[in-house]
């Protein structure tokens, strides 16, 4: 069954991630019936940026018009609009968010769960949280937290702290839209609903794992939030690491959010510190020229690793991360690379014969992404001549796509559910800290690279030797 009537907050209401995501993916819960019947949506900003109700109504369009796959005509366009209004809320002040609130709980009939969605900065979560302490607004609430969860250690200790005197952990839904992705999703179904993936899904078959998302994207107007981010805390700590961690984590005993979070914090828990030596970071030459960015400015842009799991399945298997901005391609693969049998018994001395033979597993999570085997064939012929070849699983080939939701649709809706299987815990981000911390305080120093390239070469290829990034061409 849906969810029971919502009045959403939305703080952040005039930033790039409502925008581009938010509003859009709001309006296509809507077009797609898997909003409440009853929902309303406040949009909330500190009171120096406040808007009139109209006025946030004509952003949401513009929003919904650029960035949304369902277009803002028609009847459900009309509901949707109408049920968006406006309350400004300054951490001194509550009262406009309060009138604000209270009008969309009364236009409901007065029984509906709210749900607070904090798409701000994170050096704002703490008064905005204290705000809501301030008021009655937590009861009944969920509250959807966005990443990064804390800059460090210390700080997402105390942002855990300063949450858990205003709300329940069982309210708190940490949120990271690669969580909600229809293909890291699948990632689950892939090893533990099949019997021929997972007896080879540990060290004794793998001998690297990639997860690399370049994208061609640079800065959009985002310094105020980059600026004070970069490359690490805005994808790695986030994105890729939990990907990894759905990549790495053993059989959960079900899929309910306590087990699967319990098996995915313990590879959490088992990531080495990194390195510093082990990292590259890079900078794209002209992101000092970008407005709002410090002329000094050493915030990365680009960031590739090395980690690796200490645990029984994984020891000794590099974990590969990259990415960055303005780079050559926007993709977001996994590979596993799998060892080769103990014996070359086909002819190598044919010097065109493929070199890297390892067979691959690449899960492209791209929406709507695919999977392929990478594995070696012998070309029709006389001769025993082997070449690559590739059996691809891709969406539509299968299924239906239409019914898809994009990562932040299928999260919004699972926090209105109240399931919190596909947020982040608490002690899975601090793990991740720990393990950041050497990393965090003695970082190495920005490496520039041209907009449109791979990053600062040769220090990135160096990094992952012997295997190159393996992107093949998308499917
Ligand atoms: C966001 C980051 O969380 O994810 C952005 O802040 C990044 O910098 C984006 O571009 C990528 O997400 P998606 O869903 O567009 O691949």
């Amino acid at each position: 069954s849906g969810p029971d009537d919502h009045v959403i907050v939305l703080f952040g209401a005039t930033g790039d991630l409502a925008k581009r995501k938010l509003l859009p993916g709001l309006f296509h819960l809507a077009t797609a019936g898997l909003l409440p019947d009853g929902y309303r949506i406040v949009g909330s900003t500190p009171a120096r940026s406040a808007m009139s109700e109209d006025a946030f109504r004509a952003l949401a369009h513009d929003a919904v018009a650029t960035f949304g796959r369902s277009k803002p005509t028609g009847p459900v366009w009309k509901t949707f609009e109408e049920s968006l209004s406006f309350g400004a809320a300054d951490p001194e002040d509550p009262g406009p968010l309060l009138a604000a609130v209270r009008a969309a709980e009364e236009s409901l009939g007065g029984a509906s769960r709210r749900l607070f969605h904090l798409a701000i900065p994170p050096s704002a979560f703490a008064s905005i949280i204290g705000m809501l302490g301030d008021t009655d607004l937590p009861e009944n609430a969920k509250v959807i937290v966005e990443k990064p969860f804390g800059t460090d250690l210390a700080s997402a200790q105390a942002l855990n702290e300063t949450i858990h005197t205003v709300f329940d952990e069982s309210q708190v839904f940490r949120i990271d839209h690669f969580l909600g992705k229809e293909s890291v999703d699948n990632i689950l179904a892939l090893r533990f609903a099949n019997g021929m993936f997972e007896p080879i899904w540990n060290r004794d078959h793998i001998s690297y794992v990639q997860v690399d998302v370049p994208e061609t994207l640079g800065l959009e107007g985002r310094a105020h939030f980059y600026e004070g981010t970069g490359a690490f805390r805005d994808m790695i700590v986030t994105h890729l690491i939990q990907v990894l961690g759905i990549v790495a984590m053993d059989p959960p005993v079900s899929l309910a959010a306590q087990p699967l979070r319990d098996e995915k914090d313990k590879v959490f828990e088992a990531l080495r510190p990194i390195e510093p030596a082990h990292v590259v970071r890079g900078q794209y030459e002209g992101y000092l020229d970008e407005p709002g960015v410090a002329p000094d400015s050493s915030t990365e842009t680009f960031t590739a690793l090395r980690m690796e799991v200490d645990n029984w399945r994984w020891a000794g298997v590099p974990f590969y991360l990259r990415s960055g901005k303005s780079l050559a391609q926007r993709r977001q693969v996994i590979t596993l690379g799998l060892r080769e049998p103990p014996l070359r018994m086909f002819a190598t001395e044919l010097a065109d014969q493929p070199q890297d033979r390892g067979n691959k597993i690449v899960i492209d999570f791209g929406d709507p992404g695919w999977i392929a085997a990478a594995f070696l064939a012998k070309e029709p012929g006389p001769a025993m001549r082997l070449e690559p070849a590739t059996m691809t699983f891709c969406y539509a080939g299968s299924f239906c796509e239409e019914n898809g939701l994009e990562g932040y649709e299928r999260l919004i809706l699972d926090a209105m559910l109240g399931d919190q299987s596909l947020f982040t815990r608490s002690d899975g981000i601090e793990h991740i800290w720990r393990a950041s911390t050497p990393l965090l305080e003695n970082p190495p120093p920005v490496q520039p690279y041209a907009p449109g390239s791979w990053g600062p070469e040769p220090a990135i290829s160096d990094l992952i030797a012997p295997h190159p990034w393996h992107l093949p061409e998308p499917v």
